[in-house]
């Protein structure tokens, strides 16, 4: 991870993190979903940056499930300016929001992602808990679950705030 260094977001972050998803993902509008997360108390926001600009954010949305009090969070989005992937920066962020989530007492981390990136960043398991909307089929398998300091994973369904409550977002 060259010399980049991972921080919380700051308000002024917003407009150089929405021009990362764009070019991040190509064939994908997640600008909506971003600005909404960018702004939401649920969501813990962390970026990479160089020289204080960010070149890279992840999203973690603190959920819940209709059964029990299990503390969840949702990671997600991701993204890597492309002049910076697979350097190290997706694997910082994860592991950085993986720790603090850990020290606020979250349980499990979830993901729907690709399935082989996503082993390798500790999501070994497929999750238990079922997503708030019906999955695609082709993406069972990239419902994902890292469990953090907890050895039990959740069940029942996911119980998601307001950015999240669109079934497109899922299937
Ligand atoms: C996917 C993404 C977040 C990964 O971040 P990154 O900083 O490029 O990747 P990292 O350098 O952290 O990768 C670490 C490891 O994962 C591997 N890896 C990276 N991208 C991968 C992919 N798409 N599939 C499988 N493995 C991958 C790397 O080879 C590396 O392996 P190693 O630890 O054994 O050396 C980033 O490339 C990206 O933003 N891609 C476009 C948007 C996207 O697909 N987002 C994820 C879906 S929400």
């Amino acid at each position: 991870m060259s010399e980049a260094s991972i921080r919380l977001l700051k308000a002024d972050d917003g407009p150089t993190v929405l021009a990362i998803y764009p070019l991040a993902f190509p064939d994908e509008d997640l600008s909506k979903l971003v600005a909404k997360l960018l702004t939401d108390e649920n969501v813990l926001s962390l970026v990479a940056t160089t020289r204080e600009h960010a070149i890279a954010h992840a999203a973690f949305t603190r959920c819940g499930s209709t059964n029990g009090s299990a503390r969840l969070a949702l990671l997600g989005p991701i993204a890597v300016h492309p002049d910076h992937q697979r350097d190290g920066l997706g694997k910082g962020l994860i592991e950085d929001g993986a720790r603090r989530l850990s020290d606020q007492g979250v349980n499990e981390l979830l993901v729907l992602g690709d399935p082989d990136y996503y082993r390798h960043r500790g999501f070994d398991a497929p999750a238990s808990v079922s997503t708030p909307y019906p999955l695609k089929p082709e993406w069972a398998e990239a419902w994902r679950s890292r469990l953090l300091n907890f050895n039990e994973r959740a069940t029942g369904t996911l119980t998601v705030p307001k950015p999240w409550q669109a079934p497109e977002l899922w299937g």
